[in-house]
């Protein structure tokens, strides 16, 4: 079943990425998807910060890739907007992040195809009414 949160604040996401963060295990594939500017970076970034995850001097709006390595384990952040297809995403490392059982979170994660498996988790981002309102949809 769905899980729907209206959030009114980047401090109202921050709090689901916290309560997100505590159901996660190493392996975890999630897909974050939404428009541009919905928030799938800034709910990751509060999610890592939750983890103890040291403040990421990278973003991957201009780095594809951001390493945030976890007590529990290694969270690795995917922004795949400017790749094409799986061959990019494979030439990014996909298969050694997940031999290392890294927990990933991708936003574009149409841009893998078929690398995604079923069993991913699917988090989906839509703007309100007000300009920091929100909806994040678990499914
Ligand atoms: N409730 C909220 N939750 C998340 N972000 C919010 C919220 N209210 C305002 N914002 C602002 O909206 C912007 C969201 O940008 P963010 O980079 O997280 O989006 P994105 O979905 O990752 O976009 P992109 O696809 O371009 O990477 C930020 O500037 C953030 O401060
Ligand atoms: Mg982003």
């Amino acid at each position: 079943m769905n899980q729907v949160y209206n959030v009114a604040s980047v401090e109202e996401t921050w709090a689901v990425a916290r309560q997100f963060a505590a159901e996660l295990k190493p392996g975890d594939i999630v897909c974050l998807e939404g428009d541009l500017g919905a928030g799938k970076t800034t709910f990751t970034q509060g999610l890592a910060a939750s983890l103890g995850a040291k403040r990421a001097v990278t973003s991957p709006t201009f780095c594809l890739v951001v390493e945030h390595p976890v007590e529990k384990f290694l969270l690795v952040h995917m922004d795949l907007y400017r790749l094409h297809d799986a061959d990019d995403v494979l030439a990014i490392g996909w298969e050694d992040y997940l031999a290392r059982n890294a927990v990933l979170f991708v936003e574009w994660p149409d841009r893998a195809g078929d690398l995604i498996p079923s069993t991913a988790r699917h988090v989906v981002f839509t703007l309100g009414d007000t300009p920091d309102s929100r909806t994040i949809t678990f499914r």
